[in-house]
């Protein structure tokens, strides 16, 4: 597996971007506050608070008996929200593609929201007497969640066999945990300091990826390598810290507000995802946070660049480009195509808009992998994570806790005993005003 990997931030500074980047005197103004955030994020790990740090350390050994247990299957279904699912949708689109389902011995559906024709579409698509199902909560009593669950198991027990064998379980608590028991479901824990969207590389990921023909130890193997970088307190030789001081300086002092992750592969697509919900949930807090926001190139060239090139100086751009592709194809004609591969047009896009939005004086850094597989995307992985939390320590917030969504879940299920809206917001309800029928 290629592996090599680079972090470029020549397109943030001063001069190539002119005013809208950063000096090296603007690192060295807040070095005081590099080294505390570091400092504070290294103690929070050694006092145990961070065990999306220790997880990757883990003896995979365990998922050995659920990946030959899945083997009697030929679907799989990944029901979860959030954090709870997203990185594992992430991972599989990541290294498999996004068509992978079309032409794989083993289907792979996920249910991640309450849309009950997604639901219905998923249930139609598989025999259930051929799908293992994974329910994936770590409070274990998410509403969509269950939701999804209850109606699946149900069909389950009127149709299936000894149905606890094709439930994998993973919560820590709650609804879903007396369920998995009582039931005898194969059950897996969640470490207590593990954060949601932090654990993709616990067993909410990697008990779903052993199954799905994931190579999860050079995941694990990627994962070790950037830790090792991550550790180091010279932010000249950590990308996690210095991408995340890169973001909090353009954001502190240049007004850099949205943070734009452009992917130039298709099979990052997911990975911009999960990146989405990591920023906005762990560091949109206390009125503070960066928007970030994913574009797929080259395809979103053609709606989005516009705005980014000419728009409002309100953003940073990251670049995720990758060297050698799984497939490429040659273009021949008579044109200036003739002869040149895909990947060389898709990649000499992405050096095109770098290059135009450098011009414009738009901040820019870029990610390059030499190939995107288990090994380069576990670094990436770990990177982003480090990167967020080095962030929450720069922001001076909590970026483990997300107070504002556990809110929205408890609203949801109040609301669905029967409670108001107007009851549980004190808002008082302006039903039938301010309409306009269409
Ligand atoms: O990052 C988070 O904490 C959230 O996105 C959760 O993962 C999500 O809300 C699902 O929660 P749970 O795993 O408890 O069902």
């Amino acid at each position: 597996m290629k592996g090599k990997c680079l972090f470029k931030y020549t397109n943030t500074i001063v001069e190539t971007v002119g005013n809208n980047g950063l000096s090296l005197t603007d690192i060295k103004n807040i070095s005081n506050k590099i080294e505390a955030s570091y400092n504070k994020l290294l103690e929070k790990y050694s006092n145990k608070q961070l065990g999306y740090m220790d997880i990757i350390y883990d003896d995979l050994n365990k998922y050995y008996e659920l990946m030959e247990h899945s083997k009697d299957f030929e679907y799989i279904i990944v029901i979860g929200m959030g954090g709870s699912i997203l990185g594992t949708q992430m991972v599989y689109e990541g290294i498999k593609g996004v068509y992978y389902n079309e032409y794989s011995n083993k289907k792979v559906y996920f249910l991640d929201n309450s849309d009950p024709e997604k639901t219905s579409d998923i249930i139609n698509l598989v025999d259930l007497n051929k799908t293992l199902i994974f329910v994936i909560s770590k409070s274990g009593n998410t509403s969509e969640t269950l939701a999804n669950f209850y109606i699946i198991r149900n069909l389950l027990k009127n149709n299936v066999k000894n149905y606890n064998k094709n439930i994998v379980a993973i919560a820590n608590d709650g609804t879903l945990r007396n369920i998995a028991k009582n039931e005898n479901y194969m059950l897996f824990d969640v470490p207590k300091n593990v954060g949601g969207r932090f654990s993709v590389l616990s067993a909410v990921g990697l008990a779903p990826l052993s199954c799905m023909d994931i190579d999860i130890e050079m995941l694990m193997k990627g994962a070790r390598e950037m830790d090792k970088l991550c550790k180091n307190d010279d932010i000249f030789k950590n990308p996690a810290l210095m991408n995340a001081a890169i973001h909090y300086i353009l954001y502190n002092n240049n007004g850099k507000t949205i943070s734009v992750l452009m992917p130039y592969i298709e099979r990052l697509h997911k990975f911009g995802m999960w990146y989405r919900q990591l920023w906005a949930e762990s560091l949109g807090k206390d009125g503070k946070g960066q928007t970030p926001i994913v574009s797929v190139g080259a395809k979103d060239q053609h709606s989005q660049l516009q705005l980014y090139l000419d728009g409002p100086r309100d953003k940073i751009i990251t670049f995720l480009k990758v060297n050698n592709f799984k497939q490429d194809l040659y273009i021949k004609d008579s044109n200036y195509l003739n002869n040149h591969t895909l990947s060389e047009l898709i990649n000499a896009e992405q050096e095109g808009s770098e290059a135009a939005l450098t011009s414009k004086g738009v901040p820019n850094v870029s990610i390059i992998l030499d190939e995107l597989n288990e090994y380069t995307l576990g670094k990436l992985i770990f990177m982003y994570e480090m990167q967020t939390a080095f962030m929450g320590e720069l922001l001076e917030i909590n970026a483990f806790d997300q107070p504002a969504v556990e809110d929205g879940k408890k609203i949801t299920r109040e609301l669905l005993m029967g409670k108001s809206i107007e009851e549980l917001t004190g808002f008082k309800s302006l039903n039938n005003r301010y309409i306009i029928e269409m």
